[in-house]
């Protein structure tokens, strides 16, 4: 049997936020560290692109280096926080042929490369980990992969991308504007210099994309995730949604469908019940909820972001690889073998929200269920806005279709409030394709000035 080594040697690809926070903790947790993976964890290199630059002063200087492929090949563990596809994939491509196991953060790099980079790994007979690159601290990704390995996840709901769920909380608690609310995030460090992949949904997607092939034991390719990020999304709208008893939150959705059989992934702003456990997750903070055939519903919250909370989750993973290399063992496998198919967009299954600006006459109600219904979409609820000074009712909107309702109606204002109306409206579950169908004759009808917002729903 091989002598098992000395030490660990860890080679750093990147010492940005998350990085640099590695190589602090690295040192500060040396003594524990070594107990857990059963040798010491020596850093033998930090590959960055510019060595000159001014850094935090626990990097050791002595270390850096911009041979990122030599470093790689002398190194029993890489730790890859570069970030981006290039040159990352090429470097994990590089370390797994040199036979060193690697632990990355890299969302895009996976949910792009995901497969290639599992074979190369289990060609090599080494490890790969990527906690870090879904949700930052919450150990979401150990969970799908080994927690629940023996049961049978139905779905995965997420709040993955700190940035806008803080930009989306600000707006309906302070009021802000999109353009306000970036700004602050940025200032506050949680958003990046260019925001785009976070508030465009690219960050989620990426996120639900790995989600999905670990709940489902599926290859999920990125492409074939919906994505809608949450720049249409105004202060008024949010406070609308409120008003009704929604919160509005950016979610990657993931779930197994029975018929027809395959798995739905999408990313998108959806409208939750103001009690989902969802609906209560602010600012940055990350949370998913997943639901399982045997285990029932279960939560994970915490950071999803920032230096410290995601080299929690990489040393985590360094751990883990290095307890291999000094005592034998590897991460489990990808597993792919239930190779269910993605939906394609249009034949995912929705329940939808959305709002018809009408005109306020007789008829309306009664045009619109007929076009729903000519189009097979049942009607979970309906509210119409009332227009009127606070009623009787103590509120000015009042459910349609509600028990309670006494069918009185409350007192309209003015015959310049009574010329249109809006008509908010919940559907059943459909399809994609159906949804858009229906939607465009809505909004060709006689009588309908707009049809709009239109969110998803979950949680219902
Ligand atoms: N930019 C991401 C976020 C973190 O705001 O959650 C890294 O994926």
């Amino acid at each position: 049997m091989a002598t098992p080594p000395t030490d660990v040697r860890v080679a750093l690809l990147g010492a940005g936020t998350v990085g640099a926070q590695v190589v602090r903790l690295l040192a500060e947790r040396a003594d524990d560290l070594a107990a857990r993976a059963g040798a010491p964890l020596r850093l033998v290199g930090i590959a960055v692109s510019d060595a000159d630059k001014e850094r935090e002063p626990w990097i050791p200087r002595d270390l850096l280096t911009t041979d990122a492929e030599g470093l790689v090949r002398r190194a029993d563990v890489v730790v890859e926080l570069i970030g981006g596809i290039d040159p990352p994939r090429a470097l994990v491509h590089a370390a797994l042929e040199a036979g060193a196991s690697v632990v990355t953060g890299n969302k895009a790099l996976l949910a792009a490369h995901g497969p290639e980079l599992h074979d190369a790994a289990a060609a090599a007979d080494v490890d790969l980990y990527y906690e870090a690159a879904v949700a930052g601290a919450i150990p979401i990704v150990y969970a799908l992969r080994e927690s629940l390995a023996g049961d049978t996840v139905t779905e995965v709901l997420g709040i993955v991308n700190g940035t806008t769920n803080y930009v989306l909380d600000e707006m309906v608690t302070n009021g802000l504007g999109f353009d306000d609310a970036v700004a602050q995030a940025q200032a506050l460090g949680f958003a990046e210099a260019d925001p785009t992949a976070d508030v465009d949904g690219h960050d989620s997607a990426a996120k639900a994309a790995l989600l999905a092939s670990l709940a489902f034991h599926t290859r999920v390719p990125l492409e074939t995730v919906p994505v809608e990020g949450i720049r249409s999304i105004t202060a008024e709208e949010m406070t609308a949604a409120q008003d009704h008893g929604w919160a509005l939150k950016l979610l990657a959705v993931a779930r197994r469908t029975g018929s027809p059989e395959g798995i739905s992934v999408r990313v998108g702003p959806t409208l939750v019940p103001a009690d989902h456990p969802l609906a209560s997750v602010r600012g940055a903070f990350n949370a998913v909820v997943v639901e399982s055939e045997a285990a029932g519903r279960l939560m994970f919250y915490g950071q999803g972001a920032g230096g410290a909370p995601t080299a929690s989750a990489v040393l985590s993973d360094l751990v883990a690889a290095a307890g291999h290399v000094v005592g034998g063992g590897r991460a489990p496998r990808e597993s792919a073998y239930a190779d269910l198919a993605p939906l394609p967009p249009e034949r995912q299954k929705v329940t939808a929200w959305f709002d018809l600006d009408i005109e306020d006459r007789p008829g309306m109600l009664s045009m619109v269920a007929a076009v729903l219904a000519r189009h097979g979409i049942s009607i979970e609820a309906v509210r119409q806005a009332a227009h009127a000074e606070p009623t009787a009712y103590g509120d000015e909107l009042y459910d349609v279709f509600d028990d309670a309702y006494d069918g009185a109606s409350p007192a309209r204002a003015t015959a310049a409030d009574r010329e249109s109306t809006t008509l908010s409206i919940t559907t059943h579950r459909t399809d994609e394709a159906t949804l858009a169908a229906c939607l465009a004759e809505l909004a060709e009808s006689d009588g309908v000035r707009a049809v709009l917002p239109v969110r998803r729903v979950e949680g219902v």
